[in-house]
């Protein structure tokens, strides 16, 4: 059963717990709701797509209460601190590079060197984030493919019992998703258009806002290519690997490193970019992988692998 938890101080308290707790909250912003998990969480975070079904770890965005608990987890440049100044708490999030050692699990930036950030701009997700007090991940509350929701109905129709909390702040006011920037070397790119409009920001900068691609950088979903790819050739599906072959396993197989022993994919997804990462610093020359199924949180897993064993 999905927990219906209403808009009041007991609701609040008890959705934090929740989070803190590493359960999934649904929590509305002024922009749409949002799947809450404690991002500093890998197995939370893990739970995020396998509820949302998602076929690909795209990248999430990381919910902080203030300017300065987002300076703890990203580098801030002129732009970005003029862009937060203006626009936050509000419709706006911003990429920027990953601090060293920031406490975000792997699976929020799906292992890109940079993490999108935002402070949203309504007085309950605000309290809630304080009263969490670690960067809460969300991506809109809907199932992979379908349209963000705007009430705890359209969450509760499309998310059902695959969640533990819906807070309940009745309807987003903006009702569009925030809209997404990147500052980088003195310039400012749009990666989303949302409920803050281009222009505004550019009046308020004084400075033009581009619609080019960052140059080298993936930024939509499918475009993350091998970040996180071992240097050694990778083959998948392997139940019987080479003598020369290092196994990253799944399941009750003998492995240099396993996804989980248990064959639970949520605890795959959780440690799949730290395996694929001590791979790389193993430098193993070739590297096989169990067979993972392709269901729920398999298919996100596989579509990962699949670019790690790509030719490049
Ligand atoms: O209004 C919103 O932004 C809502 C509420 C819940 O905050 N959230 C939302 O999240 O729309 P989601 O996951 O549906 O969309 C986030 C977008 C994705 O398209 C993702 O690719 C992009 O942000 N993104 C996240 N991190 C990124 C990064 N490091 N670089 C480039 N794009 C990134
Ligand atoms: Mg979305």
């Amino acid at each position: 059963m999905t927990l219906r938890l209403s808009a009041d101080e007991t609701g609040i308290d008890r959705a934090a717990e929740l989070l803190r707790q590493g359960a999934l909250v649904a929590f509305p912003t002024e922009t749409v709701y949002g799947l809450g998990a404690d991002a500093t969480d890998p197995r939370a975070v893990a739970g995020i797509y396998a509820a949302k079904g998602r076929p690909s770890f795209n990248p999430l965005i990381a919910h902080v209460p203030s300017l300065n608990a987002a300076e703890e987890l990203v580098l801030f440049d002129d732009i970005a601190r003029r862009l937060a100044a203006a626009f936050w708490p509000g419709p706006m999030t911003l990429v920027l590079p990953l601090r060293d050692g920031a406490p975000v699990a792997d699976l929020v930036t799906a292992g890109l060197p940079t993490l999108a950030v935002r402070v949203p701009g309504a007085p309950l997700v605000l309290r809630l984030l304080d009263r969490v007090g670690r960067p809460v991940a969300a991506p809109s509350a809907n199932p992979s493919g379908r349209v963000s929701p705007t009430t705890a109905d359209h969450v509760a129709d499309g998310l059902g019992d695959r969640i533990d909390a819906i807070l309940d702040g009745g309807p987003c006011p903006v009702g569009l998703e925030s809209t997404i920037l990147m500052p980088a070397n003195g310039t400012l790119r749009l990666l989303r258009p949302g409920g803050l409009p281009e222009e505004r920001v550019e009046e308020t900068l004084g400075i033009a806002v581009s619609h080019e691609a960052p140059q080298g950088a993936p930024t939509a979903p499918g475009q993350l290519a091998s970040h996180y790819a071992p240097q050694g050739r990778v083959r998948l599906n392997v139940t019987q690997p080479d003598i020369d072959e290092v196994l990253l396993g799944f399941g009750p197989v003998e492995a240099a490193l396993n996804l989980s022993p248990t064959g639970d994919l949520t605890e795959a997804a959780a440690r799949l970019f730290g395996h694929l990462q001590t791979l790389d610093r193993m430098g193993a020359p070739r590297i096989a992988v169990s067979p993972v199924p392709d269901e729920g949180l398999g298919r996100a897993i596989n579509d990962r692998l699949r670019r790690a064993a790509a030719p490049r």
